[in-house]
């Protein structure tokens, strides 16, 4: 099947200095794709190059078969790919009810009643921001913030959704909880691609995954294939 984001022999970084370097990735439709590595990997750094926020120096990205790269951030969310980013990309000193309103906006074209159903759907998935939609997000907690940011980046009806360390530094029970929305977004079909730093998520949820160390693919393959991998694991996450 081919893939529905490829990403072809990427080179890119910030002012002359080379980040990533021939970095290859392919997600096919439907599944979850998992980039791990330690801190400094490239992993952010990859998710940048694919949203368009940083430009690619060298190599080819594309969706659903079209070229991506060389487009404007703003033209390849509109062509349903969408970043979760590093830190919450929600705005501090506005209430949930604007940032959610502000997320369904943003969507593509999206109005009326669709408009609605999906601002429904994400309350359902997160019952906890109906109670506060009135609350300036700046003050939710940690958890709420990123339920949040994770409602407003559903709203945008992605074909791709990209997601970065959703779980930093949050509780297991509140990591649960969002992990518990990718898994829904999952079964119905949707393409993420999970960059994370804690591996039992990753290894839980996808189907394919990436390892990056020192901006270059260390290791690709499923997660049983990784488990078994003692190395590999020790190696690049320092983590059980
Ligand atoms: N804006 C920037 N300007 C210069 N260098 C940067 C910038 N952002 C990242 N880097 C460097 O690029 C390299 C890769 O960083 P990146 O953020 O992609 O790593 P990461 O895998 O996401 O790490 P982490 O797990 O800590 O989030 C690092 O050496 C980092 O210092
Ligand atoms: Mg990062």
């Amino acid at each position: 099947m081919p893939a529905q984001l490829e990403i072809d022999h990427v080179t890119t970084g910030y002012g002359k200095v080379e980040v990533l370097h021939d970095v290859s990735l392919a997600v096919p439709p439907g599944s979850v794709v998992a980039l791990l590595g330690p801190n400094g990997a490239g992993k952010t750094t990859t998710l940048r190059a694919i949203s368009g926020t940083l430009p690619v120096w060298q190599g080819r990205i594309s969706l659903d078969g079209r070229t991506i790269s060389g487009r404007s951030a703003y033209e390849i969310a509109l062509r349903g790919l969408t970043l979760v980013p590093e830190g919450r990309g929600i705005f501090p000193g506005l209430d949930v009810r604007e940032n959610i309103a502000i997320g369904a906006n943003a969507a593509r074209g999206l109005r009326g009643a669709e408009r609605s159903r999906n601002i429904d759907r994400v309350l359902e998935l997160f019952p906890r921001l109906r109670e506060r939609m009135d609350q300036r997000a700046g003050t939710l907690s940690g958890g709420e913030q990123q339920m949040l940011s994770l409602s407003r980046a559903f709203l945008a009806s992605p074909r791709v959704l990209m997601m970065d360390e959703i779980s930093m530094g949050l509780a297991p029970t509140i990591v649960e909880q969002l992990f518990d929305s990718v898994a829904t977004l999952k079964a119905e079909g949707l393409t993420i691609v999970l960059v994370e730093q804690y591996l039992t998520y990753a290894l839980r949820f996808a189907d394919l995954c990436y390892v990056m160390a020192k901006g270059s693919v260390a290791f690709v393959g499923e997660p049983a294939e990784l488990q078994g991998s003692d190395a590999l694991t020790s190696s690049y996450l320092g983590v059980g």
